[in-house]
Parts: C-alpha cells; structure tokens; sequence
C-alpha cells in the first residue's frame, strides 16, 4: 500500500513529525512520557490524564498488545483516542523485535518504530538499525533502536552492560537512528531495590550522541530520579508496568466486593485509577521545577 494513500496519512502529514518533537525536547532539555496501552480501557485512562494536563503523548504497544487487539484496530483505536481527546500525540512500536514487524506497522500507520536488536552483537545491532531507519525514511516515520542492556521482565537486574558512550556515539552515527533508548541502570518491570542510575554516564551519552535518549523501565523510579535523568538528557521515559499494575489491582479489588455483570459500571473505577497515576507521571516529567536532589 502507497503510505500516502490512507486517511491517517494525511492528516498525519500536517502535524509535527515525533522526530522534531524528539529534538525540540532534547534543545529544550524537556521530556514526552510514553504510556503503554492494552485495551480500551487503559487507553481511556491514559488519554483523559493527557487531556487534563494538556501535555503531548506517546501511545506505546507492544508486539504481545499489537497481537491481543489486532494491528489495525490497535493503531486505530490510538488514533481516534488522541482525536477524540484533542490531544497531541503520536502512535508507537515499543519493542520491536523484528524489522519485519516494524515494518508492518509503519505500512499500518504508525509515527514511530522500535527495533530492539540490543541482545545481538554490536555490529549486527547496527546492520539491522540502519536497515530499519533506511524503511522508516519512505513513511517520515521516526526510530528508536537500543543500545546496552536493559533488563526485561523476568532477566537479572545486574550492573552489567551499561551503555557506552563512544559506541552510542558510533551507533547513531552509523544508524541515523532519532531516538537511543540507553542502558544506566533502569530495568522493566518492579524494582527489587531502588534503582541507581548512572547519572554521569547519561550525561556524557548525551554530549556524544546525536540521539533523543530514552529511559526504558521508568515504572517504580522515583520522581527526582526522573527529573535528573530530564536533566542529564533523558527526553522520551517509558512507562508500562505501573498501567498495568494499577489497573488490574484496582479492579480485582472491585471484583472481591460486587456481584455487578455490568462491566461499564465495573471498569470505570480502574479507568479512573489509571488516570490519576498517569497525571503524577506527566506531572512529574512535564515540569522544569528542579527535583529533590538524588538519594536524598
Ligand atoms: P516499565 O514496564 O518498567 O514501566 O517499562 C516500560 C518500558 O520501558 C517499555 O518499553
């Protein structure tokens, strides 16, 4: 299909590219927060958040929630959420773990595209970027590759494998990646023990690196972490455990104290615990207001 032809296309074309909204923040020394969804409902959540704190957004999904509802309905229903919100956002791959399913989803309408190679070797890393990058440049699309390891749910929270910069430096070069999502000491899912990110170590990853750099693992890290790592150059945080999380305690609660069939009235409660939990993230990330200072 001609990625010109659909409607989300054009009116996509009239809006600001994720790309310049990446490089504004990082002039700007600002972040975006960038929210997993898994269905109607947390996307409802996340949305009416956004549309409270009048901030732009990215809609995150992953390939195990593109599978769940359906690549276009996923794209679909993100689309006509930020539309129905009036809100400034943009539709996103988080994860990507095959340059075939990126381009899938730049073929179904998407801003953004990740293509995680991290756990292959450096070289092999760059090949299938670059290749990625040189696809997404035919859609104005924008990329986000991985660099070090971040741990995922269920691998070991360890010290090693942090990003290097001079290879981040090398990798965005020889890439043309927009967005670097770096390992400093995040990890997905909860944290065994607070996380200590290697401040400096991001700091001097920005200086080199021609990239946005994301913090992938944002849910459990506390706030004045968050805004350091603003600080230090971090401009897209990564937030999806915590969704999750709220969500479904918020309605297995419920489900302990009614009998209610009526799901409509059931959900909304969860909805709306998703919201408040996603306004602290944004109110967190979105202010310049200096953060308390680290480990204090
Ligand atoms: P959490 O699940 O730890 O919030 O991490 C989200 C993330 O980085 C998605 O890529």
């Amino acid at each position: 299909m001609n990625p010109h032809d659909t409607e989300y296309h054009k009116k996509h074309e009239q809006r600001m590219k994720l790309q310049d909204k990446l490089l504004e923040n990082k002039q700007d020394k600002k972040a975006i927060l960038a929210c997993n969804f898994y269905n109607y409902e947390t996307l409802k959540g996340v949305c009416l958040a956004v549309k409270a704190q009048k901030v732009p957004i990215i809609l995150q999904l992953t390939r195990s929630s593109i599978e769940y509802m359906g690549l276009h309905m996923a794209v679909a229903m993100g689309r006509t959420a930020l539309d129905h919100f009036g809100l400034e956002g943009w539709i996103h791959l988080d994860h990507g773990d095959s340059p075939e399913l990126a381009y899938k989803c730049l073929e179904a309408g998407f801003d953004s595209v990740m293509i995680d190679a991290s756990e292959k070797s450096f070289e092999e890393n760059i090949m299938i970027t670059r290749q990625v990058v040189k696809y997404a440049r035919n859609y104005g699309a924008s990329v986000e590759a991985e660099l070090g390891y971040v741990p995922k749910l269920g691998q070991l929270q360890d010290k090693s494998g942090f990003t290097e910069p001079e290879e981040a430096k090398r990798f965005v070069q020889e890439t043309g990646v927009n967005a670097l999502a770096v390992a400093i000491g995040s990890s997905h899912g909860f944290y065994k023990e607070e996380p200590k990110l290697d401040l400096e170590r991001l700091a001097e990853i920005n200086r080199v690196a021609d990239a946005c750099l994301v913090l992938h693992g944002g849910s459990g890290i506390p706030g004045h972490v968050l805004k350091e790592a603003v600080k230090r150059g971090i401009c897209k945080i990564n937030i999806a455990t915590e969704i999750k999380n709220i969500f479904m305690k918020t309605l297995i609660g419920l489900l302990k104290e009614t009998e209610e069939i009526d799901l409509r009235k059931v959900f909304p409660p969860a909805i709306n615990a998703v919201s408040l939990l996603v306004q602290e993230k944004l109110a967190i990330v979105s202010s310049n207001s200096p953060g308390e200072p680290v480990g204090g």
